[in-house]
């Protein structure tokens, strides 16, 4: 998978490997990324650092001087994976005693020290914040002996750091405005792994996306485990009470998507994640008067129970999400609009399972990305629920998610059958290479001949037919 696809597929955990940069550096760092987008932005700033004390990316393990696996932790499968992909260099390491190996990002900071003794081959743990130690870490480790950082911050946001562009098309990136999470939802372990909420400096992101847009970037995807609740008043962390005179000189997420897209209408923004309870009517009025902000928000409901959402610590009911998704549609009505749901949570009912559904259909999701609730060590939930609904009913469950989904995503798709829609070119097709892809500004993407068009053009395409995941097109003259 390219990282071009990483939104919001990202949440699927499928490992990508860096490509390699070619630059003289003599050293070699193989760098896999697992988790969300925010992991493999993070894996930018990993390679930047990196790049600095003389490592090029390489995409084979085998010739490397350093393997890091930078690690979700947000269901179990997703450490497993990292647990198997560490078998696979058992061998290497035995061979080759002077290679380092390291962990990073969420499990290492879920699981410190631990996890050296658990990973025999592991040599180095290091938490999302503190990847600017890096240098004397790898140092330490050269001396023999084993390195651990796992220190949170509640300032560092990498801000100064220009992220070295990894598998890139050239076309998007990601750029992060916030790091860690406040909110507490019970079943999550983000706040653990991540840490406190702290904002980025609002000029050293409009540079950061400038610069991509002078080199030829068409979209930026700004990045967040809480995009909404981003708010900048003069220092790093979000301040729980700001004061009058601080909030008037602050800036909210809505005022930095309007200084993002002035920078030029042909610079195309999208954002995720957004939370429901802190989606406000300020963000989709800017969304709305600029054209080259996305008309796409991924809006996680997790459960459409008001009971099971309350037990979840998310702050909303059905009804205030109903509210917000009638805002959106009021605002923008041609707007896609995705979700994440959890099945099978700590007391969920067939009534609260069937209540998740009938939201699903009334909202009329474009797309879902849908998981099983997995107990998460040191969670809310963990510590005040019981983990009560059994395997069998929790893929039952699930299956019939995905089936109303399936349903609905076809629906969506043939309703676009005939429609013209302006799409940013990302690259040829993966089937054929007569044929490129693009995204529309709800996030879809159409497969269209390849004519005399290129990557990072835009183009008008209008839709002919769709496959239940793709739509096909042609373009026509705009
Ligand atoms: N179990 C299952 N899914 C989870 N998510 C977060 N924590 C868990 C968990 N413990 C899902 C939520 C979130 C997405 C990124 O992952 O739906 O929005
Ligand atoms: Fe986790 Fe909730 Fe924060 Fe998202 S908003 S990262 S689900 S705690």
């Amino acid at each position: 998978m390219s990282v071009e696809k990483l939104l919001p597929e990202e949440k699927q955990g499928e490992a990508l490997n860096a490509v390699s940069r070619n630059s003289n550096n003599s050293k070699k760092l193989y760098l896999e990324s697992y988790g969300c987008a925010m992991n493999f932005s993070d894996s930018e700033i990993i390679a930047s650092i990196l790049d600095k004390e003389g490592f090029d990316t390489t995409q084979d393990f085998k010739v490397a001087d350093l393997i890091f696996l930078n690690t979700c932790a947000i269901r179990d499968n997703a450490e497993q994976r990292v647990r198997n992909r560490l078998n696979d260099f058992k061998q290497l390491k035995r061979k080759n005693p002077s290679l380092i190996i390291g962990v990073l990002g969420c499990m290492a900071e879920r699981l410190k020290s631990k996890l050296l003794e658990e990973e025999k081959l592991v040599d180095l743990v290091v938490g999302p914040d503190s990847y600017r130690d890096l240098p004397n870490l790898i140092e330490t480790v050269e001396g023999g002996q084993k390195a651990v950082n796992v220190l949170l911050s509640r300032e560092e946001t990498y801000a100064d750091i220009s992220p070295v562009r990894l598998d890139s098309n050239g076309i998007t990136a990601f750029v992060s405005i916030t790091r860690g999470c406040d909110n507490m939802c019970a079943f999550c372990v983000v706040p653990f792994t991540r840490g406190r909420e702290r904002s980025r400096e609002p000029e050293t992101i409009v540079n950061e996306a400038r610069d991509l847009f002078e080199r030829g970037y068409k979209e930026v995807t700004l990045l967040g485990q809480n995009v909404n609740s981003y708010l900048w008043t003069g220092g790093g962390l979000k301040k729980d009470n700001p004061s009058e005179d601080e909030l008037k000189n602050a800036t909210t997420f809505a005022q930095l998507l309007e200084k993002v897209a002035l920078i030029n209408p042909d610079l195309r923004i999208r954002y995720s994640t957004s939370h429901p309870k802190d989606m406000g009517d300020d963000v989709l009025e800017i969304m709305a008067k600029y054209e080259n902000i996305c008309n796409y928000v991924h809006l996680p409901v997790q459960s459409g129970s008001s009971r099971v959402l309350e037990m979840m610590n998310r702050g909303y009911t059905r009804e205030w999400y109903m509210d917000r998704i009638n805002a959106i549609k009021r605002f923008m009505p041609d707007a896609g609009i995705s979700t994440d749901t959890i099945s099978g949570f700590c007391g969920e009912t067939e009534e609260d399972h069937q209540e998740t559904m009938s939201l699903m259909e009334w909202s009329g999701f474009d797309f879902s990305y849908m998981f099983k609730y997995s107990e998460r060590p040191k969670t809310l939930a963990e510590r005040k629920f019981k983990d009560d609904v059994d395997e069998a009913t929790k893929s039952r469950r699930l299956a019939e998610i995905i089936e109303v989904q399936k349903q609905l995503s076809h629906k969506s798709n043939i309703r676009d059958l005939g429609k013209e829609f302006k799409v940013l070119i990302e690259g040829v097709s993966k089937k054929s290479a007569d044929f490129l892809y693009g995204r529309n500004s709800q996030n879809k993407v159409i497969v269209f001949p390849k004519k005399d068009l290129k990557k990072g053009d835009y183009a008008t395409i209008k839709v002919t037919s769709c496959t239940s995941a793709t739509l096909l097109g042609e373009a026509v003259q705009s």
